[in-house]
């Protein structure tokens, strides 16, 4: 099996101004520089630029929370992939179920953004998760392999450099629920065997899944003991540097000075 980087991702949503992101990358980079672990942010858009500078030789990167499938024109209010990686982002989070369920986005939008992002060499973060309806009618698996089919059209083993999915099921986000570590491994083995069927074994053994939905410090540990979950995708708890370097303490044991 392919050994997989361990990649914690904080998503702040639309919070933050430009001093209070400057500030918390400013207090968190120095800490994790000898922790086993990569650490994703993803920021507002206005924040991008200048925290991508300060994060530069840290082990922090940073990325976006969104973008067009387009590479520019008369798109009033969107941004451009070429927009991110010039103001320095490395990765951005598409599909979010916050964009499906309040900005109607389908995975063919997202289809188109995926492969936008993978020609742009920005690592997307493809994220997938069923509803508590679709839950509860036995639909999670199907609803699962139906976004990643159709969010990963056209999309080969040759031109991805770089994946990783985020399973975020819709119930468990901002809503101090959460699947059981138990669930969540047993839904990633899943994911992982339709990258298989859909990119090869050899894509599939190295693409990193994270596990997103009201993750905390108190359960952050036990979910990435499972062996198929790699990473984190983490909003509520990446907002205060405390929070969030608690939960970097407790999945990498190691004390961090902050
Ligand atoms: P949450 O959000 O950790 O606040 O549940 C996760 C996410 O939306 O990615």
């Amino acid at each position: 099996m392919a050994k997989r980087d361990v990649i914690i991702a904080g998503n702040w949503k639309m919070y933050k101004t430009i001093p209070e992101a400057e500030n918390f990358v400013e207090r968190l980079a120095p800490a994790i520089n000898d922790i086993p672990i990569e650490v994703y942010l993803a920021v507002p858009y206005t924040a991008l630029f200048s925290v991508a500078q300060k994060a530069e030789g840290s082990k922090i990167t940073v990325g976006a929370q969104n973008m067009n499938d387009a590479s520019e024109g008369a798109f009033t209010g969107e941004i451009a992939s070429k927009m991110l990686t010039d103001a320095g982002a490395k990765f951005v989070i598409l599909g979010h179920s916050e964009r499906r369920q309040l900005f109607g986005e389908t995975n063919e939008f997202i289809n188109r953004k995926v492969k936008t992002a993978l020609e742009s060499s920005l690592v997307p973060i493809l994220c997938v998760g069923e509803t508590l309806d679709e839950r509860n009618a036995g639909q999670t698996d199907e609803v699962v392999r139906q976004q990643l089919t159709e969010c990963l059209d056209g999309v080969t083993p040759e031109n991805i450099d770089s994946l990783i999915v985020a399973y975020e099921p819709v119930w468990a986000i901002g809503t101090g629920e959460n699947a059981t570590p138990e669930d969540v491994q047993e839904e990633h083995s899943f994911v992982r065997k339709v990258l298989e069927d859909l990119l090869g074994k050899k894509v599939a053994d190295k693409t990193v899944l994270q596990y997103g939905g009201s993750v905390k410090p108190g359960n952050a540990k036990i979910l990435m003991d499972q062996p198929d979950i790699d990473g984190l995708l983490i909003g509520g708890a990446s907002l205060s540097t405390e929070t969030f370097a608690e939960v970097l303490e407790n999945v990498s044991t190691s004390k961090l000075n902050i």
